[in-house]
């Protein structure tokens, strides 16, 4: 618990290229809305994100536009903290001292190391495997209370529940058992294309996935290419999974309800839907997107942003630290 009463929330996001309309509307969204209720920590996590091989100079300008596009997807500076992840060293610290209380069967049962083992099977390295330990320091280096995640995460922050656990019955009650938040609108983007599947940017086919930086004309296409089903009803039922994952979207984006847009485009065919919805997320993105490129262009002002937030966050994590290296039985160091 922080000042004011308010629980705390951490939350990362990992710098890869921009986001998806997935990430925008599944995450990033909802973290936008608990700022008024939560204090709130959220972090670009390049630390993350070298578990797989990274281009240097991409990594830079990734990370960079992964920040600005929090900012300007509305996350405010004075309500929260955002910081960049390898800004703040307590964070490498914290993980040393917490993969002394992970057993390493629990880390080869996370089925995140197994896929992207497979995946990257020619550099297992050992950082994809302790990537959880990591993640748990994110979170218990604030002591944070709730950690907003979705389902591909939640083995992770269990393992973080566990690992704080242990450590607190070693060396008595100190970590806070974070909880999974789970957001009350909790909308999952699928795929436009595979629409059973959820929406990735690491999607083979590009039709299947909108980014937050497409351009209208690029949305507009993807949407009229968006594949549904062989009926001609727009209403949200079992099997439609193509259209229900349209009226979601076109749901999330207007604020109509699945009744209202039922109605709305009665009598009308898939054609017209799919265009009205692909208009609709356009726009829906065009302020965000105005705002990054100020943003981003503005180099001056990102700096002094990720620089004053890394320090807020690097004081409350040492604090932590410093208590977690005392119970330990570290000499200290001053
Ligand atoms: N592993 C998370 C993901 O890929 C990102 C992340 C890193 C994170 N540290 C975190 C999420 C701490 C929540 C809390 O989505």
């Amino acid at each position: 618990m922080s000042e004011q009463g308010k629980k705390l929330i951490f939350s990362g996001i990992q710098p890869t290229g921009t986001f998806t309309l997935g990430n925008y509307i599944g995450a990033i969204s909802n973290w936008k809305t608990l700022q008024d209720e939560y204090n709130c920590i959220y972090s670009v996590v390049d630390m993350h994100a070298i578990t797989v091989k990274q281009d240097p100079a991409k990594l830079r300008s990734n990370t960079l536009d992964a920040y600005a596009l929090l900012l300007a997807c509305g996350i405010d500076l004075d309500k929260s903290i955002v910081f960049i992840q390898s800004h703040v060293k307590t964070h490498a610290e914290l993980s040393w001292v917490l993969s002394c209380t992970t057993q390493f069967g629990e880390l080869t049962r996370m089925t995140q190391f197994k896929d992207k083992s497979a995946k990257h099977s020619d550099d297992v390295n050992a950082g994809l495997f302790t990537y959880p330990v990591l993640m748990a320091a994110d979170i218990l280096a604030y002591n944070a209370d709730l950690v907003p995640v979705g389902a591909d995460q939640k083995q992770h922050l269990e393992l973080a529940r566990n690992v704080a656990q242990r450590f607190n019955q070693r060396y008595g009650e100190f970590f806070t058992l974070p909880e999974p938040y789970i957001a009350e609108v909790g909308a999952k983007i699928m795929s436009l294309q595979e629409p059973t599947k959820k929406m990735s940017k690491s999607d083979e086919n590009p039709n299947s996935c909108i980014l937050i930086l497409d351009d209208k004309d690029t949305i507009i296409r993807k949407f009229k290419r968006a594949v549904t089903d062989s009926e001609a009803e727009i209403c949200y039922r079992d099997g439609k999974d193509g259209i229900n994952n349209l009226m979601t979207i076109y749901s999330m984006v207007t604020g109509k309800n699945f009744d209202e847009i039922t109605k709305e485009f009665a009598g009308r065919g898939y054609g017209d839907f799919k265009l009205t919805v692909g208009e609709a997320v356009a726009e829906h993105l065009r302020p965000v997107q105005e705002e990054f490129a100020r943003i981003r262009a503005d180099k001056q002002y990102l700096k002094e942003c990720y620089t004053s937030n890394a320090e807020k966050a690097l004081k409350m994590s040492q604090r932590v630290l410093s208590k977690v290296y005392r119970k330990i039985g570290f000499v200290d160091a001053r």
